[in-house]
């Protein structure tokens, strides 16, 4: 099938990628000239295992292209996705204009029959606003219909993801908007989800405040494991042992960040609070997850004594392994609290660096994990890289100025740590 993709970011460049290696024939359209040139380069404006290969083969064989234009877009697919960001306004509310504005450029651009498709998360009754946006903006008697199909792509596993999705969710409201798309994903095994197109613009909501809702509440066991002498990460295999609960996105640490569950819970809220439902639910969430950043600084603090004149190493900074991704990190947080404090930070990540310098000032990066632990007084682990769990800890002991290691992602054993003459601490242990 002709597919046109609004938006080439972390969803719009996987999704066009991923459906023109499955066959189709896919356009991929972004308004920032720099970023489709790179593209055309074949080089990719963001880390994202397998996404490189995947677009330099599907160019290769002439299925996937690139465009600053959206009536090429338009012209070219039958099913147009939107992919463009939604991120949170100041209010928290999700910010809407990027998809209205190009809705209203689609429409303007509408000669034949389109499927406009939601793929970006949007607050309920958004794909209502739209296909009203398109009317008024439409030149003649067109037709065409509005559909949900959310992604529930893992950034680091974003293109594995796609090709092995637990489920796929379609929100339609036409026999032909769903034919379409039933079409589209014929080649997946995965069940997939019909319904209404509200049912589905809240499904992706709601799946991503449970499964933050899951990590605050092991990030709330870790506090009052912390208190009482427990171990989290038995607690968190005791529980998730059951079936009905389950062990994934159980892991206690230094909270949740990301382009998606921070402002997703933010919108989900503000959205319940203009219905005049209950939000409070929700807020703790956030709440629960905002305690354990500054729990995990207190942690520094204590540890330290006063700030002042210390130096501290800090591995990770990317909000999760496997990307270079820094929005919502915890780490820049964290770390603008110590620097506030008067602690000199030395910084390591395997990608997230040039990423790090646009919202970490006045802090030195190193070029290792060995070079962040030199001569400081102590070292926290702020992102779960593979690499850091094979390091060689005599040789960072002999370059810690003090044996100080404070875990916010459990990826040390105890007991190992204590063997090795570390002071170590972690999260709910
Ligand atoms: C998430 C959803 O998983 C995905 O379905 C949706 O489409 C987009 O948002 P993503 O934000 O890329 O994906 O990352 P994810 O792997 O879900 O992790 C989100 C955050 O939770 C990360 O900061 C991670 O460190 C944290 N996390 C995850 C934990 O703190 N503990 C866990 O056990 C799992």
């Amino acid at each position: 099938m002709k597919i046109g993709i609004i938006g080439s970011g972390h969803v719009g460049l996987v999704t066009g990628a991923c459906f023109a290696d499955l066959g189709n024939d896919v356009i991929c359209m972004d308004h920032d000239k720099r970023k489709i040139r790179a593209l055309l380069r074949g080089k990719v404006p963001f880390y994202e295992p397998g996404l490189t290969e995947l677009i330099l083969k599907n160019c290769a064989q002439k299925r996937l292209q690139f465009t600053t234009s959206i009536k090429e877009a338009v012209h070219f697919g039958t099913i147009i996705f939107l992919c463009v960001g939604t991120p949170p306004r100041q209010d928290g509310h999700a910010d809407l204009s990027a998809i209205e504005n190009v809705t209203k450029a689609i429409a303007a651009n509408l000669k034949d029959y389109r499927l406009i498709v939601e793929k970006s998360t949007v607050p309920v009754k958004t794909g209502k606003q739209l296909a009203s946006i398109i009317r008024q903006g439409l030149r003649g008697k067109v037709p065409f219909d509005v559909a949900s199909n959310s992604e529930f792509l893992r950034e680091g596993q974003a293109v594995q993801d796609f090709f092995n999705p637990d489920r796929i969710v379609l929100g339609v409201n036409s026999k032909r908007a769903e034919q379409l798309l039933v079409e589209l994903y014929q080649p997946f095994k995965a069940p997939i989800v019909l319904t209404d197109l509200e049912s589905a613009e809240l499904i992706k909501h709601a799946s991503n405040s449970f499964l933050a809702m899951k990590i605050s509440f092991i990030n709330l066991m870790s506090q009052i494991c912390e208190k009482v002498g427990a171990d989290v990460t038995k607690v968190a295999e005791g529980v998730g042992a059951d079936r009905r609960i389950g062990k994934a996105f159980f892991n206690a640490g230094i909270g949740f960040g990301g382009s998606c569950f921070p402002k997703d819970l933010l919108a989900f809220t503000r959205i319940f609070e203009k219905l005049s439902l209950p939000s409070r639910f929700l807020e703790e969430i956030s709440r629960i997850n905002e305690v354990q950043k500054s729990n995990f600084v207190e942690r520094v603090r204590t540890k330290l004594g006063k700030l002042k004149g210390k130096t501290i190493g800090a591995l990770g900074l990317s909000f999760k392994p496997d990307t270079n991704d820094m929005r919502f990190a915890p780490s820049v947080d964290i770390l603008n609290r110590l620097k506030a404090e008067g602690a000199k930070i030395k910084a390591y990540d395997p990608r997230a660096i040039s990423e790090a310098k646009k919202v970490l000032k006045g802090i030195q990066f190193s070029k290792d994990a060995y070079e962040a632990c030199r001569g400081v007084d102590a070292v926290l682990i702020l992102t779960e890289w593979r690499e850091f769990r094979e390091l060689d800890l005599k040789r960072i002991k002999k370059l810690l100025k003090r044996p100080v290691v404070i875990d916010g992602r459990n990826i040390y054993d105890p007991e190992v740590m204590k063997k090795h003459g570390f002071h170590y601490y972690s999260v709910g242990r």
